[in-house]
């Protein structure tokens, strides 16, 4: 997968420009406020789902403009192909001259995984950050995964409503038995789907983290279930349901589920110790890096093809050796990164400079 150019016109502060990128590293450089982002998150919307900002459509249009035109040359499927995005209150996309009925029909024909600060929440942030990126990488490779997410997320949330009311009526241990029997078999799939996944992802993310880290450091991440059974989505069921029924007298005192698929974490660990606990910021950083470029990895063998890496702000806080990992060293990647130091850019052995002033791009 190769983004060839992209064309801007009323983009958030981009100027009406063509940006033309190389099949290797391109650097996009330039100073706080002055469109990097802008240009990542432009060329991401191709990938069809929302800004990675989570920005809503008005917020990408130039102020005091009425439509915001993005346009892709890029190669994949062993063909040129071109997309269009006309972004007004919605998205009109087109493909290949075709129009879309919407812009999530760009899903699997250009494919990028992307790198924000904000990932940055999957070490230092909560369980529900991690499952979310263990989740929404799943979403990619099963179509019905969301739909199973969202079921969950309802029984759930009956069962609690349940526990906080109900407890007085007539019939009570019954009705929650049916909660229980459903909760069971919908988490079951989940954290079955979830520890496959992880499996997949174990390791690439080693092998990548060891590039990274110029062998000097392993990172090992394993999924935590309180219930999983051997992979085996009905044997993990009944022990989830049993876990439910000799924990009800607490979930009733506390009017919550204190088990099931969302409680379940992706232990990362640094050298055997825990990320969030003792990793520095960089180590941090390496590991989001080393699981992010893994999920493409993962999706590569799926699909065929690639994706392009996009790392934004990825540069600051790691040492020499790890940036010279990402701009040197990643053979076979397509990689847009950017950074606001002038000095970062002269480990940059081969590949292509974008300097970015006031929305105006410069290659050298
Ligand atoms: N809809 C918009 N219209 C005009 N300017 C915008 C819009 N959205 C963001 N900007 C401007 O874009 C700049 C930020 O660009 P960004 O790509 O985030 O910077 P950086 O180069 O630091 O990554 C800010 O100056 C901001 O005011
Ligand atoms: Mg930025």
């Amino acid at each position: 997968m190769i983004a060839r150019r992209l064309f801007t016109e009323y983009y958030r502060n981009l100027a009406a420009d063509t940006v033309e990128l190389c099949d290797g590293v391109n650097v996009i450089c330039g100073e706080n406020g002055q469109g990097k982002t802008n240009l990542l998150e432009a060329l991401c919307l191709f990938t069809g789902v929302r800004s990675f900002r989570g920005a809503k459509n008005p917020e990408l249009i130039q102020k005091g403009q009425s439509f915001a035109r993005l346009k892709l040359d890029f190669f994949a499927g062993q063909r040129d192909q071109s997309a269009e995005l006309v972004i007004t209150d919605k998205k009109q996309a087109t493909l290949n001259g075709v129009k879309l009925t919407a812009a999530t029909g760009f899903i699997g024909t250009f494919c990028a995984v992307v790198f924000s600060p904000d990932n940055m929440g999957m070490i230092k942030g909560g369980s529900g950050e991690r499952r979310k990126f263990l989740d929404a990488a799943i979403s990619q490779h099963y179509p019905a995964y969301p739909r199973l997410l969202v079921e969950y997320n309802r029984i759930l949330a009956q069962r609690n409503a349940f526990l906080k009311k109900s407890a007085s009526t007539r019939g009570f241990e019954d009705m929650l038995d049916i909660w229980d029997e459903n909760l069971s078999k919908t988490g079951a799939k989940i954290s079955c789907k979830r520890a496959q996944y992880v499996s997949q992802l174990c390791g690439k993310t080693e092998e990548i983290f060891d590039g990274i880290s110029s062998g000097r450091e392993r990172i090992s991440i394993r999924y935590t279930c309180g219930y999983l059974t051997e992979d085996s989505v009905t044997e993990t069921a009944a022990a989830l349901k049993s876990q439910l029924e000799a924990h009800r007298a607490s979930d009733l005192a506390q009017g919550c589920t204190n088990y099931g698929a969302h409680r379940d974490d992706l232990a990362i660990a640094v050298n055997g110790l825990s990320a969030k606990q003792y990793a520095s910021q960089g180590q941090k950083r390496s590991c989001v890096l080393a699981l992010k470029l893994a999920e493409a990895s993962v999706l590569e063998q799926a699909i065929g093809e690639r994706p392009v890496a996009v790392l934004d702000d990825v540069m600051s806080e790691l040492d020499g050796l790890r940036q010279d990992y990402l701009m040197n060293r990643m053979e076979g990647w397509q990689v847009l990164i950017s950074c606001c130091d002038p000095h970062t850019v002269k480990g940059l052995s081969d590949g292509r400079v974008i300097e970015v002033r006031e929305g105006r791009f410069t290659t050298r």
